[in-house]
């Protein structure tokens, strides 16, 4: 049984802490840390919680708990996360890691210098689905992954601090773009190294300094690309998205609206229906079970069972610290419209990826390009000849 420190109280706290007390679970969220005094005593009473704080050093050091969770804004992440290694205490911070690769890395640096487990709370690669298509795609039934697509967009995020670029390191890219590129990673193979990235981006609807919108591709050695589409300006929701496309197979994942629980009211008394959702009548698509829909069910039990057995979870700092290099590199590329160079000044993954040929023997003279049965019954066959690399076409008569 673990005792947790939570920081914060706002939106992640309370999904945190629902996932964690959620359900006949031995992990107790013993202290809550907040900066408002009567939010910390709400929260407290609301999940059962003994003690609650307004003093972040005295919830990181408390002396009964061994983890630290960290859900406040994103430019308190990297005090938190050397607060709790200098204690000793294990460390699960939420995404994004950092504003930044360097903050990151000194994040890194800090839990390892100390010993401590630390986990990337990247929720969005431990869904239901994700991990099942992660599952598949690893077993081969996709082939080589060629493409990924991965998309998050939705309204624009519910506080003022997501909105200051000082405070959150930037706008749709940084927010939303981050899962994105984890899902990504994942799906593709996290040895794999991203080289560089392409990244369109723009201020389309709101009055800040960061971007709203954004498209943008991710080459990584293998040849794959991992692309990203992330808003603040979408409406109708939370589009949370997934494609994975393969050289055997391909795979689409649809999170989170239109999945299956369509309702319609005129009255509006449906109580909470989604996260994001813009509206309370009409045609609505609430989400069952938002936690595990999610993954924070699987992610808390990955990252507490890893805990337990002295292992390193699915998602942890350092796939954090490679995220936040990606997006620096999008960045870079907004300004220069250019592909630039992914900068990664440790690199735990493989070196070399052979460049495999995908090439299919037809006979001894010929590849094969393609085969397709016609709607007269004919089957045609492309074809590349080995020998001088004309192609070619033969059509069998039915
Ligand atoms: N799916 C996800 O993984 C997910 C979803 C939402 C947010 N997040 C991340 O969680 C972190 C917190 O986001 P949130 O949505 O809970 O934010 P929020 O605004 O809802 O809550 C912020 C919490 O931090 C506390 N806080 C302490 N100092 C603060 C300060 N100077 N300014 C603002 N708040 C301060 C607030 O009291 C509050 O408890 C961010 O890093 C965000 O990126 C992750």
């Amino acid at each position: 049984m673990h005792k947790i420190t939570m920081l914060g109280t706002g939106l992640i706290g309370e999904a945190y802490t629902s996932a964690l007390h959620g359900q006949r679970n031995r992990d107790q969220v013993q202290i809550a840390y907040s900066r408002s005094d009567d939010r910390a005593r709400t929260f407290a009473a609301a999940w059962n919680i003994p003690e609650h704080t307004t003093d972040l050093r005295a919830a990181i050091e408390h002396p009964d708990t061994d983890v630290v969770v960290i859900g406040l804004p994103n430019h308190l992440h990297e005090e938190a996360v050397t607060l709790a290694a200098q204690v000793g205490k294990a460390v699960l911070c939420t995404k994004p890691l950092g504003r930044n690769a360097a903050e990151a890395r000194r994040m890194l640096d800090a839990v390892e210098k100390a010993g401590v487990f630390h986990g990337y709370l990247e929720d969005l690669a431990y869904t239901p689905k994700t991990l099942k298509a992660l599952r598949s795609v690893q077993n081969g039934a996709v082939g080589k992954v060629l493409w990924t697509r991965s998309r998050e967009t939705h309204p624009g995020p519910h506080s003022d601090w997501f909105w200051d670029k000082a405070q959150s390191g930037g706008g749709a890219i940084i927010d939303l773009g981050c899962h994105c590129i984890e899902i990504s990673r994942n799906f593709i193979g996290k040895a794999i190294k991203p080289l560089e990235v392409m990244c369109w981006a723009a201020t389309q609807v709101h009055p800040i300094e960061a971007e709203d919108n954004a498209v943008g591709l991710v080459r990584y050695a293998s040849g794959a690309l991992g692309q990203f589409e992330v808003s603040w300006a979408f409406r109708g929701g939370m589009d949370l998205r997934d494609e994975v496309t393969g050289t055997e197979g391909t795979i689409w994942l649809n999170h989170w609206l239109r999945t299956g629980f369509e309702m319609f009211t005129a009255t509006g008394e449906t109580g909470y229906v989604a996260e994001k959702a813009e509206h309370p009548t009409g045609w609505l698509f609430p989400v069952g079970d938002e936690s595990s829909a999610l993954g924070m069910n699987a992610m808390f039990g990955d990252m507490l069972n890893a805990l337990d057995a002295g292992q390193k979870p699915m998602e942890d700092f350092y796939d954090g610290y490679v995220v936040n290099a990606i997006i620096d590199a999008a960045y870079r590329s907004i300004a220069s419209k250019q592909w630039e160079p992914v900068q990664l000044d440790v690199w735990r993954g493989a070196d070399e990826i052979e460049a495999s040929a995908h090439l299919t023997d037809y006979n001894a003279d010929h590849y094969l390009i393609k085969q397709e049965k016609l709607a007269d019954g004919r089957t045609k066959l492309i074809l590349k000849e080995k020998v001088g690399g004309q192609v070619v076409q033969k059509v069998i008569e039915p």
